[in-house]
């Protein structure tokens, strides 16, 4: 006989069930476990801000000027061309031409013979090359070794290609004087201690986003010497590799290297057309192949017009070499008038030896700001009194590191000259402020 009692115990366990059902059916529209976090940037939290305030903005790293003419022009000619094949897919692996173009300006910088149909790859950006490259060579528990701070996208690439990131901070060796990315240095018995057997491969950044920090001889024949000892792969990604004031070794240069390094590269930071999707990924056939396994499912093919216009800009350069060495005067500027700022304002900048962002330690300024104790707080109050942003340093740092990034504030320097002045304009009223 059923008794209230029990009635009641079914009418619990069926509510019980159901709930359990409806749990467990909205759990497949969760993130999968290797996603959880990914979305939680400070990027997503600084857009309500930099939407509603009038900024100079230093945040992301693009350029917001006007793009070089001539690769404008070369656009516009692929785009209205009378060939009908410019308006299509591409070869998967790029056009032979822009292959080619790489091909022969990269082949005397690294002392190989390069050719584009076995060693390069096109893709959509450095970050197609980044991601594939991590991809095609990772299976579930591979690890890669990752240098803190860190370029944003390497640590959810891995993440997401179900590897696990190994993390090894640069150490801070000088604390007085002018500092650069010099006094960040390689922990080189940490950075050992993370290899093992499951280490499939090491994440290089040179010059390093967000630090400038353009790589010693010395540092890099560490790393090869690491690679070589436990048989890995590097992944060296030189998107910002035309920007620099020292210097740049390429890691696919040191003896033996080659065979194990695939290198990236970037339209976005080579010409500034970050719009045009243009990157590459150069090495021997054997690492390569991989990739271009990936590349095609992944993506097809880059755009076609940004590919043609991209070989033109790579020939244009391999016939009078003007562009880059022009270019680098330029950031260099740029570079020298975000130093003068952050300097005068009371914000200790790093001098940046590549790259166009440098980070700057605001910590002196914390004692005479109530309130403010985190990066974010600072940055928030930069954005309501004073018109500029920059970015937390910890984004650039995986979870367990992020407390060692908390006195610092990356900028973005290559920025529009009109943008460079009102960020000279704003960040003087730290003086009637503080
Ligand atoms: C170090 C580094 N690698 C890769 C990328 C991605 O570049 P791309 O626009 O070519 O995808 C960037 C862009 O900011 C970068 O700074």
């Amino acid at each position: 006989m059923i008794t209230r009692h029990t009635t009641t115990l079914l009418i619990i366990c069926c509510l019980v069930i159901s709930d359990a059902a409806i749990i467990k059916r909205r759990s497949k529209f969760d993130f999968p476990t290797n996603l959880i976090g990914l979305n939680d940037t400070a990027e997503e939290w600084l857009n309500p801000y930099v939407m509603t305030y009038d900024l100079a903005d230093f945040g992301k790293d693009l350029f917001d000027g006007m793009a070089p003419r001539h690769i404008v022009d070369a656009l516009v000619n692929a785009t209205t061309s009378d060939d009908p094949m410019t308006n299509q897919y591409t070869e998967p692996s790029g056009t032979p031409r822009l292959r080619e173009a790489i091909a022969k300006v990269f082949s005397p910088l690294i002392g190989q013979e390069l050719k584009g149909e076995d060693n390069v790859l096109i893709t959509v950006g450095a970050t197609e090359a980044l991601r594939i490259a991590i991809f095609s060579h990772t299976v579930p528990g591979d690890e890669w070794i990752v240098i803190e701070p860190t370029y944003i996208k390497y640590i959810p690439d891995i993440k997401m290609a179900w590897g696990v990131p190994r993390l090894s901070p640069l150490k801070l060796v000088t604390t007085h004087g002018t500092i650069s990315g010099d006094d960040w240095v390689i922990d080189k018995e940490q950075l050992e201690s993370l290899f093992n057997k499951k280490t499939k491969g090491i994440m290089l950044n040179n010059p390093l986003n967000p630090l400038g920090k353009v790589y010693k001889l010395e540092e890099l024949e560490f790393i090869a010497h690491l690679a070589k000892k436990y048989d890995t792969i590097v992944i060296s990604d030189e998107a910002h590799e035309w920007m620099t004031f020292k210097p740049h070794i390429r890691m696919a240069s040191l003896p033996g290297m080659f065979e194990r390094t695939i290198t990236i590269g970037s339209a976005s930071k080579s010409f500034s057309v970050s719009g045009f999707r243009v990157g590459w990924a150069y090495g021997h056939p054997n690492i390569l192949n991989h990739l271009k396994v990936a590349h095609l499912p992944n993506v097809a093919c880059s755009p076609s017009h940004s590919q043609y216009a991209i070989a033109y800009a790579f020939e244009e350069e391999s016939r009078n070499s003007s562009f880059f060495a022009t270019h680098a005067q330029t950031v260099k500027q740029e570079r020298d008038m975000m130093v003068k700022m952050l300097t005068e304002a009371g914000i200790i900048p790093v001098v940046p030896d590549g790259g166009f962002c440098m980070i700057g330690n605001w910590s002196p300024l914390r004692q005479k700001l109530r309130g403010i104790n985190t990066a974010m707080d600072f940055i928030i109050w930069m954005i309501k009194n004073i018109g500029v942003l920059g970015w937390p340093l910890e984004m650039f740092y995986g979870d367990e590191h992020k407390y060692m990034a908390r006195d610092y504030i990356r900028f973005c320097f290559h920025k529009n000259i009109s943008t460079l002045e009102k960020g000279a304009r704003n960040f003087k009223k730290f003086a009637d402020l503080l």
